[in-house]
């Protein structure tokens, strides 16, 4: 078993370099984007995404890629930030969208993962949803935690 990683920017594919040269199990670090993935059809078992999707542009174009490339009953787990369903909690991530998307590497806090990942054909089978602050100076922003399998 391995693990292939892909990381677009090249300072942080230096840093996951590192970490992956001490890891307990063997892991490709490769330059690359969701959308490209370096995988046929069916190869893969499992896809992990961790505070990615956020920031990927074609974010339908990434979970019909994932789809693919996974075998039939392979799983896509993810920890993604995403818009709060309730109410006004979901207007200020609509409200920061455009000017934070261009301060923080097109990272948009207002997306509905679940609704895409849905979308993409997978089934969402294991589901942790946590309001979470990643600094003092953040607000408590909806965290997602799950298993999705591929239909
Ligand atoms: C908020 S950081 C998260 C970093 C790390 N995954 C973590 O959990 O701490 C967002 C990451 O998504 C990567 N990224 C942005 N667009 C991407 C894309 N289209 N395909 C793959 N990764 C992308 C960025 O380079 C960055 O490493």
């Amino acid at each position: 078993m391995y693990w292939l990683a892909l990381e677009p920017d090249d300072t942080l594919r230096v840093a996951a370099e590192q970490k992956a040269a001490s890891a307990a199990i063997r892991v490709t670090v490769v330059a690359g984007e969701a959308g490209h993935l370096p995988g046929k059809d069916g190869e893969f078992d499992a896809v992990v995404t961790s505070l990615v999707l956020c920031s990927v542009d074609d974010l339908t174009g990434a979970l019909a890629e994932t789809a693919q490339v996974l075998r039939p009953g392979g799983e896509l787990r993810f920890y993604e930030h995403v818009r709060s369903p309730r109410g006004w909690a979901g207007l200020l991530p609509d409200a920061i969208t455009p000017v934070w998307r261009r301060a923080a590497g097109g990272c948009r806090p207002n997306r509905d993962t679940e609704t895409a990942i849905r979308a993409a054909g997978f089934t969402i089978t294991d589901l942790d949803a946590f309001g979470f602050s990643p600094s003092p100076f953040m607000p408590n922003v909806r965290h997602v935690l799950g298993t999705a399998v591929r239909s």
